[in-house]
């Protein structure tokens, strides 16, 4: 987010060098003139032109004009701010059905939802997560087709891309533009596969991390951190509280002897806290070379002398392998658990989603619990909010019940980029200053 406000006014939004075909959409939008508006809808892609500089979107435009400034020019009456929401909610509506994008990006880096949250506009901030909340459901399903075709879909995206917008512009897209950078999706399932779809776990960091790369990577534990040999931070310090939240979550009062699953050590942090409640079984499923090796250190707690130690043969274990793997032999194996902890690095929410769906309900014991790190979309607020309710939706399908506990994260060191706790660290991964910690069990 930028660090200063925006400016929100018309002239600098769709400035006077805005070819006329997207100002004319704009303007419409922008003075949530429905009627003037939706002939102009029915032309391919309208619903999504971004203006050549500004990267103002039609969905921008009808939020943004209803900042206190604009007002005046929107013609209020007494209950002006009202009024005009409402009437921008029709429009913000259309748009969507018409296959407006809900997080494409202007130049200030903010999606129409970020617009309407800086303004406080909740009734436009909910249309918007709802909009996101339905192009990720269809994503969802949509993924499991595209598996079936090919993969090399990317080069067909941007063309088409290309194509549609110059469709619309008759010209080429200005230098300036901001692309849909993280377009995730329209409401009509025609136009949903024509944009990336780029919601990550926290841990997958963004488009440039996958899992082959993260477990093929060099890793460096250093004070506080461990880090892939991009910088990419793996684990962090800062999140020892939300660890000791979550096992405070899925195992209430620490009552010894429990089962345990934990995917992912990354620092231990999680497990070290598992180890004082006195388990009765601690499975550890780790996937990464060099976490092994650190496991099976001298300052480890975890090595063999642990494993040894257990009260029956093989209760205590480090699994070395990747859990897809692990997994179905634990299961083949007849194992359960009362708590179970995911947490890998590297994997999109796919592989999360597959695991809580095919596994967990046969992995958990019936009043087991499980939980997992939700970073999903904790790079933006709005992205948050979508993917805890797309989350909720898919858990309910795999048979789980969530509650959602909000921890205060403290952002003092947080804050900045590359500074403080995201000191050689290359992104930041996390900007929200509330987690929304999850205690999922089977439905009754
Ligand atoms: C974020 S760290 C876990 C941090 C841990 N919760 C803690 O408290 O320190 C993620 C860990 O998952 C591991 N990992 C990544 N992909 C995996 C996979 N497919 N199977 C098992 N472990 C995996 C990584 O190597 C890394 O050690």
């Amino acid at each position: 987010m930028a660090s200063k406000p925006p400016n929100d006014s018309i002239d600098i939004r769709i400035p006077a060098s805005c070819p006329a075909p997207i100002s004319q959409i704009l303007y419409h939008a922008w003075h949530h003139d429905l009627s003037g508006l939706k002939p102009l809808l029915t032309a391919p892609e309208s619903a999504r032109v971004q203006e050549p500089t500004t990267g103002e979107s039609p969905l921008h435009a009808a939020v943004r004009s209803c900042a206190p400034a604009n007002q005046g020019e929107l013609g209020g009456g007494s209950d002006a701010a009202t009024d005009v929401e409402e009437h921008a909610k029709a429009v913000v509506h259309e748009l969507f059905m018409s296959g407006g994008i809900w997080n494409g990006l202007d130049d200030n880096d903010e999606t129409p939802g970020c617009v309407a949250a800086r303004l406080g506009l909740k009734g436009l901030y909910t249309l918007c997560i709802e909009a996101g909340v339905r192009a990720e459901l269809l994503f969802g399903l949509l993924d499991g087709y595209e598996e079936l075709e090919s993969d090399d879909g990317e080069e067909d995206e941007e063309d088409e891309e290309d194509g549609s917008n110059e469709e619309v512009l008759g010209e080429e897209e200005g230098e300036g533009a901001k692309p849909e950078a993280e377009a995730g999706g329209a409401e009509e399932a025609a136009a949903v596969g024509e944009e990336e779809h780029v919601f990550v776990s926290k841990r997958a960091q963004g488009p440039n991390v996958n899992s082959e790369d993260y477990l093929r990577s060099n890793l460096t534990y250093s004070d506080g951190k461990l880090v892939d040999s991009a910088q990419n931070g793996v684990m962090m310090a800062w999140e020892t509280s939300i660890m000791r939240a979550s096992v405070d979550a899925l195992l209430p009062d620490l009552p010894a002897g429990r089962k345990i699953l934990n995917i992912g050590f990354g620092m231990g942090i999680i497990d070290s806290m598992f180890a004082e409640t006195k388990p009765s079984k601690h499975h550890i499923i780790e996937a990464h070379p060099a976490v092994l090796e650190h496991i099976n250190g001298s300052d480890s707690k975890f090595g063999k002398e642990w494993e040894a130690g257990g009260p029956s043969d093989g209760a205590y274990k480090v699994h070395a392998g990747k859990w897809q793997d692990v997994v179905p032999k634990l299961l083949e194996q007849g194992e359960t658990y009362d708590a179970i902890y995911f947490d890998t690095f590297g994997e999109d929410y796919n592989q999360l989603r597959l695991f809580f769906t095919e596994y967990v309900p046969s992995l958990l014991e019936e009043e087991g619990r499980f939980g997992f790190f939700n970073g999903l979309g904790a790079d933006r607020k709005i992205c948050y909010d979508v993917y805890t309710q797309v989350v909720e939706m898919h858990l309910s399908d795999a048979g789980m019940d969530v509650e959602w506990q909000e921890l205060d994260v403290d952002m003092k060191d947080l804050e900045n980029e590359g500074e403080g706790e995201w000191k050689d660290v290359k992104r930041r991964y996390w900007t929200l200053d509330k987690y929304r910690l999850p205690t999922c069990t089977l439905m009754g």
